[in-house]
């Protein structure tokens, strides 16, 4: 299995490009499940989760290709929906990626019927699907939840309606919006959730023929199109892998440029990160965090739904915290058991205390390097970022978790002076 090893110390110098929005890519991709023709996406990234859902497409009957060198555009991807004959999303594949219930809703809406497994629980949390199927009901759909299948079907068209959802929920405003895109009449989707890749799907349905309104609100207006037509999209910038390079920058006193960015999708982690003390600089798609060579300043902050506070960067603070100057407290409000990263930091030497869903922080002056294991997604990504800081080696286990969200992290932090690299065994 392969590891990731980091030897902490230098202050991160340089440029470095962000590449295409993970959660933006995946709806993206399942939505074109809609079209009636070929659809082309660029600023694909890299990732081990487009690969499984780029596999699921393929079960389904979709044709892939997949382009590496769209000039100047990042990695191009072509699905063409047009031979699709299944609609069943296995349990081996659902069970890899939660987002794979993303096809249930295109699917429903576009060949009449949709069997998807249940994810079930993950690490962070029950992370239930009720309100997926709650808004596809209001839509019309017959659903079922039989043998751990989520089985949907609608008699003729889905109908447009009114719906509210009882908590945000990213993916299950996606899944509700691509179905009601191709539903008879108008859908208002009421409490959705603002996220900025709900606007980048939004924008890729609009130019496949969709009429959505005030996406990024939290009422969107979907009036219902009869069909979708093939077409091309540009997947926009990840603003987690954005948010985590300038928390690796601050943690480490340095100065780095991310390019390819979008500023405007990142306030309340560019607010933190000036509370931390870094001087920050944004011109159009760059943003320049300078620290200055000084210890950053402790931040306190609550994880809450967009335009707050991300919860996909409460694990790359929790790390900020853990060297900074001060007392942080982070509260998360997300997700029921996101702190998995806690006991690993602390193995790193941080002086971390939990109280329910609360984290108090104590910097420490030093953390000191040691072997960790990588418990989901976001919290590899802190464990990295805590080993840039440590002293000596920190060995991280288990780092599929970074490969399903991160492109070639281990590349670009080395470019930017950082001491890592992979080992296999
Ligand atoms: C998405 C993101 C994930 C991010 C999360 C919150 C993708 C692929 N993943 O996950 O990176 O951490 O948003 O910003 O975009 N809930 C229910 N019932 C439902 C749906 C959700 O109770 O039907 C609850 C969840 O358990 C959680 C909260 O709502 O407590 C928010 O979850 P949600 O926004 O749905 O997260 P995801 O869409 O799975």
């Amino acid at each position: 299995m392969q590891k990731i090893v980091v030897e902490g110390g230098a202050a991160l110098n340089g440029e470095v490009q962000i590449s295409g929005a993970k959660n933006a890519v995946l709806p993206i991709l399942c939505a074109t499940l809609l079209a009636d023709g070929p659809v082309s996406i660029t600023n694909v990234p890299h990732l081990h989760d487009v690969v499984t859902t780029a596999k699921l497409l393929g079960e389904l009957g979709a044709g892939i290709t997949v382009d590496e060198g769209t000039l100047g555009k990042g990695r191009g991807m072509v699905v063409d929906p047009t031979t699709v004959h299944s609609h069943v999303a296995p349990y081996e594949l659902v069970k890899t990626m939660r987002a794979s219930v993303l096809v249930l809703g295109p699917l429903l809406a576009k060949y009449g019927a949709a069997e998807v497994s249940l994810p079930g629980g993950c690490a962070i949390g029950s992370r239930p699907v009720d309100q997926h199927i709650k808004g596809l009901q209001a839509l019309g759909a017959d659903i079922t939840v039989e043998n751990g299948f989520i089985k949907a079907r609608r008699d003729g068209r889905l109908k447009g309606a009114r719906f509210v959802f009882d908590m945000v929920t990213v993916t299950g405003t996606e899944n509700v919006l691509m179905a009601a895109a191709l539903a008879e009449g108008t859908s208002v989707l009421e409490n959705a959730a603002m996220e900025p890749e709900i606007v980048d799907l939004a924008d890729c349905l609009n130019a496949l023929g969709a009429n959505i309104e005030h996406a990024g609100s939290g009422r969107i207006v979907v009036p219902g199109v009869e069909r979708l037509h093939g077409g091309s999209h540009h997947v926009l910038p990840d603003r987690i892998e954005t948010g985590t390079f300038l928390v690796a920058a601050a943690m480490t006193g340095g100065r780095v440029t991310v390019r390819c960015a979008r500023p405007d999708t990142l306030d309340a982690v560019i607010d933190k990160l000036k509370q931390a003390g870094a001087d920050i600089t944004v011109d159009a798609d760059r943003i320049t965090l300078d620290m200055g060579g000084r210890r950053p300043k402790s931040v306190d902050l609550t994880t809450a739904p967009h335009p707050a506070f991300p919860t996909d960067m409460q694990a790359q603070f929790m790390a900020l915290n853990c060297i900074a100057d001060g007392v942080g407290v982070i509260n998360e409000t997300i997700f029921e058991n996101r702190f998995m990263h806690v006991s690993e930091l602390q193995r790193l030497g941080a002086d971390i205390r939990v109280e329910g869903h609360t984290a108090i922080i104590r910097g420490v002056q030093r953390l000191s390097g040691a072997p960790v294991m990588a418990t989901d997604l976001r919290a590899s990504a802190s464990l990295v970022l805590a080993g840039l800081v440590a002293q000596g080696a920190t060995t991280i286990d288990r780092i599929y978790h970074l490969d399903r969200g991160y492109e070639n992290l281990e590349e670009k932090l080395s470019g930017l002076g950082a001491n890592i690299r992979r080992i296999s065994g």
